[in-house]
């Protein structure tokens, strides 16, 4: 269904983002309205006042009243969100689904509202030691006298400046960019140059603390019309504070121009723009308009910034900015993908772990890592599974040299992964000049190919599938610049991307303390993936619940079919939040390239043995990649803020014990009458009594006839495959979706066991493949045996267990799911959980 032609006209006049905001006087609210609906008329509705688009984000509005004066509204609001969110977690679909005429008139067509609220939420991302920020330099300058220059090495650099005509006074300190003393341990960006090949046309957008567009060494460069300053609300995002440096020196090392001031970036004659967004405490809304800021002009956003990197914060950003991130990438440089590069972060001296900040997990960002000028791993860059590449920065001996604030000033103490993020920028930059039609994907498969993997005998590198190789502290390797540029020339533009989302797994189950891990896998089919039309992996994303009093005492890995194992998650010493995982999504880029097919197993670790102990509720896995076929591909629907919903209480039907010594093959064909009682009853389901209901009904299940539970919009055959492994049977319906387009819902069930594993206790670092040599408990061999049994008193909870199925959705009907009411479901097939695939509209109106 097309807009009216008025309609479309009427959104198109975007308000910029930049109407002032008074939070003292004001009270403001992100709103995201029905497509049939003309904002200022709600607001006049509700006795708002209509304030305009939020950033690039379809028909989500900013609403504004007189502080705490629409309280009623906020109230209202609040109570449709609630009703959403029950409505969402019905297991029966028992709830009358007449919401249009319990809600109030006057929130007609509202499909989403958040109350907005000024926050400071981000760190730049500087390294901890006060050694390195400032003084580095100094040091350096000590330290180099130990190692002299290699005299050939300065002689080619000589010649290079030459050729180039770089006179910039620091560019022969820029070792990032060409290293004569330790050999190689630079960008290798010279050669790129000397093709010609210097950023013209490219865009860098820098979102930080400013940027210094009166410096001489940027000013050139600078990109205005893509700048703005969301702290002030001005257009010039000029650095104000004492200690707005930071942006300013991540421009320098992109894009400093090539003159006679200071060195020069990576993209010399690429533009840079500013966004200045970390001097001041913002909003979501703010946030979410910064980073899809002029996003058909900017084509690469460096962020260098984040939740604090202390080992013991796990943020991820609103939903709004969520939204915008997809946005970037579905609209963005017409549709190519605004390019997201943020920096790993600092905390790996405080055992923080990049899966723990929801900016560098995502599957939208390129994350970078930091190495120091000898190519070693500084103590502050974090380890992760989604980190894709490291690159220079600060460590024991030197920093990045660029641009400061000033007109003329330099700086040689430039450091942490806030450093190494805008290094990778400037080689996108340098690609993009010569391959402007590179998807924000394409872009993060050339970082895969061309990696340079660096310290083979450390850093715990693992063969994967496709013959990489990735490790979690360097990730795919290092960037090099050349081979970046040189593999961007003939790259071969990927297919769009499909994902396939399994069902809710639920585990249930108490997780053992110590040496032993709590297992878990789903069955991916081929069929499954032919469905979701997903041909090779490239991210893969799993969400959990576990409920736990000391979260950082939990590790979680993911292990491939193939046997590739993702650190998900690692213990994290100062975390002592009593929180557990809440829906917390984890990312890995190790099974890039992976077919996707066979067993996927999660392993939740309880990695201490003290008062604190946990369960295991439930998972979700999400496998993102290349599609099959590109004619039917449409555009995964915009992030929703109940997409994890899900009726935790009913999640499991019938559980399946097996005691240690049973042989594996009969393990999860042992039926026991032994129910699992739902244990994390979310807030909103202390009134959804159904769902308890339907879980207590069940007395004893054998493994493969199951029973029940579901997300209220998904239907299972009742086909089982005929192995001892519960499989599940996999039915497909269409949907029709109100905002005026009909998807395809394929839907698929799949088998899940859930046993013990006994595992040697090894520091994974080394080795994790070789860590992975656990056994089941039912395969021990002698002594792995003997030592369970003598571990005495906990031989229950150790007790293997499987065969544990669930059918979701059986006993439901189509018309039973998808009866009424659908007008409030505002994000498609995002809430269907099963390998959806549906053209979403929102994002894609023009
Ligand atoms: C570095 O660049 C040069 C060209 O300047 C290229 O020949 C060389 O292969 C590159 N290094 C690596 C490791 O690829
Ligand atoms: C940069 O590219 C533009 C066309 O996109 C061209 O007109 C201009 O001459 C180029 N500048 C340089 C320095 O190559
Ligand atoms: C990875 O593969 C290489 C051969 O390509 C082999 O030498 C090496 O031992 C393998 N590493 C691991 C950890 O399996
Ligand atoms: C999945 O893996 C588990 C553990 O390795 C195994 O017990 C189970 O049989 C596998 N399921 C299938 C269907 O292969
Ligand atoms: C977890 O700790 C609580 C309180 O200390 C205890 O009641 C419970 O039995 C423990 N659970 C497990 C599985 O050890």
């Amino acid at each position: 269904m097309r807009l009216p032609s008025w309609l479309s006209i009427l959104l198109l006049a975007r308000a910029v983002s930049a109407s002032p905001r008074d939070y003292e006087r004001y009270d403001y609210f992100a709103v995201h309205l029905d497509s049939a609906v003309v904002p200022q008329e709600v607001a006049q509705r509700l006795g708002m006042q209509y304030e305009g688009l939020v950033g690039e984000l379809s028909h989500h509005y900013t609403f504004s009243c007189l502080k705490d004066s629409c309280l009623d509204v906020e109230e209202s609001l609040e109570e449709l969100r609630r009703r959403k969110k029950r409505r969402r977690r019905r297991s029966d679909g028992s709830e009358p689904h007449n919401l249009r005429r319990e809600i109030p008139l006057d929130l007609n067509g509202i499909l989403w509202s958040e109350k907005q609220q000024l926050r400071h939420r981000h760190v730049k991302r500087i390294p901890p030691s006060p050694l390195l920020n400032g003084r580095a330099g100094q040091k350096a300058a000590d330290s180099d006298i130990h190692q002299a220059a290699d005299q050939e090495a300065v002689r080619r650099l000589d010649s290079i400046a030459e050729t180039l005509d770089i006179k910039d006074p620091i560019f022969k300190e820029q070792w990032h960019l060409f290293n004569t003393r330790q050999l190689g341990h630079d960008l290798n960006v010279t050669g790129v140059w000397l093709d010609g090949i210097t950023g013209n046309g490219s865009i860098s957008a820098v979102i930080d603390d400013g940027l210094d567009l009166y410096s001489n060494d940027l000013k050139d460069n600078y990109f205005a019309e893509g700048s703005y300053d969301f702290n002030e609300k001005e257009p010039e995002p000029r650095p104000r504070l004492f200690d707005d440096h930071h942006g300013t020196r991540c421009a320098g090392e992109i894009a400093a121009v090539r003159n006679n001031v200071c060195g020069v970036g990576m993209a010399y004659d690429s533009k840079v723009a500013g966004i200045r967004i970390l001097s001041k405490p913002i909003s979501d809304e703010d946030e979410a308009t910064a980073i899809n800021y002029h996003f058909q002009e900017n084509q690469i956003y460096s962020c260098s910034w984040g939740p604090p990197d202390d080992g013991a914060t796990m943020e991820a950003p609103g939903i709004l900015i969520q939204r915008a991130l997809v946005n970037g990438v579905q609209s963005g440089r017409n549709g190519l993908g605004s390019v997201f590069v943020f920096a790993a972060g600092n905390g790996a001296s405080n055992e923080d772990n990049c899966n723990f900040d929801g900016y560098t997990n995502s599957i939208y960002s390129i994350t970078v890592g930091g190495i120091d000028r000898d190519g070693n791993h500084p103590y502050y860059s974090e380890h992760c599974s989604a980190q894709l590449v490291v690159t220079y920065s600060s460590g024991e001996q030197d920093a990045i040299h660029t641009t400061d604030v000033g007109t003329d000033k330099c700086f040689n103490g430039h450091g942490g992964t806030s450093a190494a993020g805008p290094l990778v920028v400037g080689t996108v930059a340098l690609a993009l000049s010569v391959r402007p039609d590179l998807s924000w994907r394409d872009l993060q498969y050339l970082c895969v190919e061309t990696a340079v993997p660096i310290h083979l005998d450390d850093g715990g590198w693992q063969n994967t599938t496709i013959g990489k190789k990735f490790s979690h502290t360097y990730g795919y390797g290092k960037v090099d610049a050349y081979r970046f540029v040189e593999a961007a020339k003939s790259f071969e533009s990927v297919k769009p991307q499909a994902w396939f989302h399994s069902p809710w797994i639920s585990v249930q189950h108490a997780i053992p303390e110590g040496d032993l891990g709590l297992a878990a896998s789903f069955q991916v089919t081929e069929g499954m993936l032919r469905d979701a039309n997903l041909e090779r992996l490239e991210h893969v994303t799993v969400t959990m619940n576990v409920e736990h009093g000391r979260r950082g005492d939990l590790s979680a890995d993911l292990i491939s079919p193939t046997g590739v194992v993702s650190r998900i998650a690692t213990a994290r010493g100062p975390d002592s939040a009593a929180a557990g995982y809440d829906d917390w999504t984890f990312m890995s880029v190790v099974h890039w390239g992976e077919s996707g097919i066979g067993n996927w197993t999660v392993v939740v670790k309880d990695t201490t043995e003290n008062e604190f102990n946990g369960t295991f509720i439930d998972w979700r896995l999400n496998l993102w990649g290349e599609c099959i076929d590109p004619q039917i591909q449409g555009l995964h629907p915009l992030p929703d803020e109940h997409d994890d919903d899900h009726v935790t209480a009913t999640a499991i039907v019938s559980t399946t014990s097996v005691a240690p010594g049973s042989s594996p093959t009969s393990l999860p064909a042992i039926p026991t009458s032994h129910i699992e009682r739902p244990t994390k009853p979310k807030p909103s389901d202390a009134t959804d009594t159904t769902a308890t209901a339907t879980a207590t009904d069940i007395t004893s299940v054998p493994a493969a006839t199951t029973t029940l539970v579901p997300e209220p919009t998904h239907t299972y055959s009742d086909s089982f495959l005929p192995s001892f492994f519960p499989t599940f049977g996999v039915s497909k319906r269409t949907q029709i979706w109100i905002y005026g387009s009909i998807g395809l819902i394929v839907i698929f069930c799949s088998g899940l066991g859930v046993y013990f594993l006994v595992q040697r206790r090894k520091r994974l670092r080394n080795n994790p493949r070789d860590a992975y040599e656990f056994e089941m408990v039912g395969d021990a061999d002698e002594d792995e045996q003997q030592s369970l049994n003598t571990r005495g008193g906990r031989g229950k909870a150790r007790a293997r267990r499987g065969g544990e199925l669930y059918d979701a959705f059986a006993g439901e009907s189509e018309d039973d799911l998808y009866s009424d009411d659908e007008a409030y479901q505002d994000t498609p097939s995002n809430d269907t959980g099963t390998g959806s695939r549906s053209d979403s509209l929102e994002g894609q109106e023009k």
